[in-house]
């Protein structure tokens, strides 16, 4: 996924657009451009590889007179899907007097291509998908339809999903703009109106938003919208206000966004539990109650989840089954969406996500809507997100923006949110009483483990710097802490990294361990415990290199190990507590390796296509 931005306004729109497309990088940073008009129809673009940094450079060293002073214009930064990194498959593309930039897939863009090579010579200028939506806007234009039109007959066409912003030159006080899959919302301002991927890159400028629904199309001009149908019926918009929070989208104080939303957690965590429960149990002005209504008579879940937040999921199995007696399944959305799912009476949908945004889940979640679950819930950290509109419940996270591509206190607060969830189902009052302090401790005991972050980077990074393999281990819960360890440090430091339930080594792993392989260990002193050491064991015969974090009660005594104590933890939420040194260890060791920790290779943060 890419991110766009526009502008309509009557002042020169350049920087507005470098610094839309400087928030909107997390959504991918191969390579980034913009095109700028002025109201006497000329159009001008600059593209530059890698970070929207670049373009402002390139641009500070030599621009035109069009994208100094034009004050209408269109921007993005690429993540690539179709075609390699090169200016050639930079956004925005032309064709005659279209130019566009687009966020999504055309997965039948050889179809349209041949289709219009019958009736047109044209010379592609790139191997996107999305160039192709330029030209067949210019073919349909060209044969006498307006800008909406063609736009109408081009989503007719296309299968995939699309975010779109076009400028015609021959109307250049409007871009157009129209979503189906891809997220896309308007920003309504004093003197100008915008258009983005996401509300962050417009909150310094408007907090009055409206969010483009599936199929929908937008005409916006400086003092004015309209919004239509995918049949071109005018609609009318609910708007949304955002306030502007200015510390959301800087990293003031630390040296990465990652840095400083691993510290947050605590806090953020804390903001979380305290406004659902309480010493006295669970707020009677929670969500929770509502959504323990709509669960009153669930018999089973299905969580249905992407990455970090599948992992989350696979914690919550744990806290269901064991909590609340519920059977739970958890499942990935892209395996989720194109299988024949058996739905029996009386089970309940829960979908898991940072952003709301990511195609895959948001297709499951469509898909359970058109099914026989009880119902849909959303567990979700941004409010204004498809999935939270989509879902009949959701329960926000509150962890604020996160920015890093590696989800530190999405993850922690899903876990929270979750934890507070299966108390709340929890039917054994005891039980939910000893949750429930558990959660009300449980900021002060995350405060604890962050303070282990030095000791982390001296003692245990540095026996990652040259590997390029290492598995990660747990039982029970931990088996799932394990997975998302692993896969921090895969997706930060480039090293491959696995996750195995400590028990199933013996079944064919533990053919990987010698010497070289570090092996990490979450050892919380539960009631797996021996078990955990018995596989340990294991591993030290074949000469495995260890890190191990335990508790002062289940230290192991082995000669080839760094073990890192942790402060005394309850064990309900040691798979919340634990999580921590494990993103630690990924930052330090991401550090160490001389890797960007927010801007990791070949990803980025809200995965809005397929
Ligand atoms: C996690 O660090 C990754 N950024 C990625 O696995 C992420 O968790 C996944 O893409 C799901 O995103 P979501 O939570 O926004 O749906």
């Amino acid at each position: 996924m890419c991110g766009i931005v526009g502008v309509v306004s009557s002042t020169p729109c350049k920087d507005f657009l470098i610094r839309g497309l400087k928030k909107l990088e997390y959504r991918g940073y191969d390579s980034s451009g913009m095109a700028i008009a002025d109201l006497e129809g000329n159009v001008s673009i600059a593209k530059a590889i890698g970070a929207p940094v670049n373009l402002d450079k390139s641009l500070r060293e030599n621009i035109d007179s069009t994208l100094a002073t034009g004050t209408v214009g269109l921007a993005h930064t690429r993540w690539a899907t179709h075609g390699v990194v090169s200016e050639a498959n930079t956004h925005p593309h032309s064709c005659g007097r279209v130019t566009l930039v687009h966020n999504g897939i055309i997965e039948n863009h050889a179809d349209i291509k041949a289709q219009l090579s019958v009736s047109m010579k044209y010379n592609y200028q790139s191997q996107t998908d999305s160039e192709v939506l330029a030209v067949l806007l210019e073919h349909l234009m060209s044969n006498g339809e307006t800008m909406q039109s063609a736009i109408q007959s081009m989503s007719e066409m296309v299968k995939g999903a699309y975010g779109i912003v076009a400028i015609d030159a021959n109307k250049t006080d409007e871009i157009w703009v129209a979503r189906s899959g891809s997220p896309m919302v308007i920003g309504l301002g004093e003197d100008a109106n915008y258009v983005a991927s996401d509300a962050l890159a417009l909150n310094a400028f408007t907090e009055n938003f409206v969010y483009l629904d599936e199929g929908q199309i937008a005409c916006i001009k400086q003092h004015s919208y309209q919004i239509y149908s995918s049949v071109g019926e005018p609609q009318s918009a609910q708007e949304t206000h955002i306030p502007y929070k200015a510390d959301c989208d800087s990293h003031v104080g630390y040296d990465s966004f990652m840095a400083k939303e691993i510290d947050e957690q605590p806090d953020v965590i804390e903001r979380l539990i305290r406004s659902h429960v309480d010493k006295s149990g669970i707020k009677a002005d929670s969500d929770l109650f509502l959504i323990k209504g709509k669960l009153r008579n669930v018999k089973q879940l299905h969580i249905v989840a992407c990455g970090t937040s599948y992992n989350a999921g696979l914690v919550a199995k744990h806290f269901f089954e064991d909590y609340a007696g519920i059977p739970t399944s958890v499942e990935v959305a892209s395996e989720y969406r194109y299988r024949a799912v058996a739905v029996p009476e009386n089970t309940a949908f829960i979908c898991v996500s940072q952003s709301g945004e990511t195609a895959d889940t948001l297709a499951a979640l469509r898909k359970a809507k058109e099914s026989k679950y009880l119902t849909t819930l959303t567990l979700c950290n941004v409010e204004t997100s498809a999935m939270v509109r989509e879902a009949d419940l959701h329960l926000t996270l509150q962890a604020g923006t996160e920015i890093g591509v590696a989800s530190t206190k999405a993850f922690t607060t899903q876990l929270s949110a979750f934890l507070m969830l299966a108390a709340t189902v929890c039917e054994d009052e005891e039980k939910q009483i000893s949750l429930i302090d558990s959660l009300l401790r449980l900021p002060d005991d995350c405060r604890s483990a962050l303070l282990l972050s030095n000791e982390i980077k001296v003692n245990a990074a540095p026996i990652f710097e040259k590997t390029n393999s290492c598995l990660f281990l747990g039982r029970g819960e931990q088996s799932a802490i394990a997975a998302e360890g692993a896969l921090k440090l895969k997706e930060l430091s480039y090293i491959h990294a696995e996750a195995y339930a400590a028990g199933e080594l013996k079944h064919g792993p533990l053919a990987l361990i010698d010497n070289e392989i570090p092996v990490v260990v979450n050892a919380p002193g539960d009631c797996l415990h021996e078990k955990l050491v018995s596989n340990i064991e294991e591993v030290n015969a074949r000469g495995g290199q260890f890190v191990i974090f335990s508790s002062k009660e289940a230290v192991v005594d082995l000669d080839e190990m760094v073990n890192i104590v942790m402060p005394p933890l309850p064990l309900t939420t040691a798979c919340i507590t634990y999580a921590i040194p494990l993103q630690l260890l990924a930052f330090h060791v991401t550090k160490l390796r001389g890797e960007n920790v927010d801007k990791p290779r070949n990803l980025a943060k809200s995965i809005s296509v397929e």
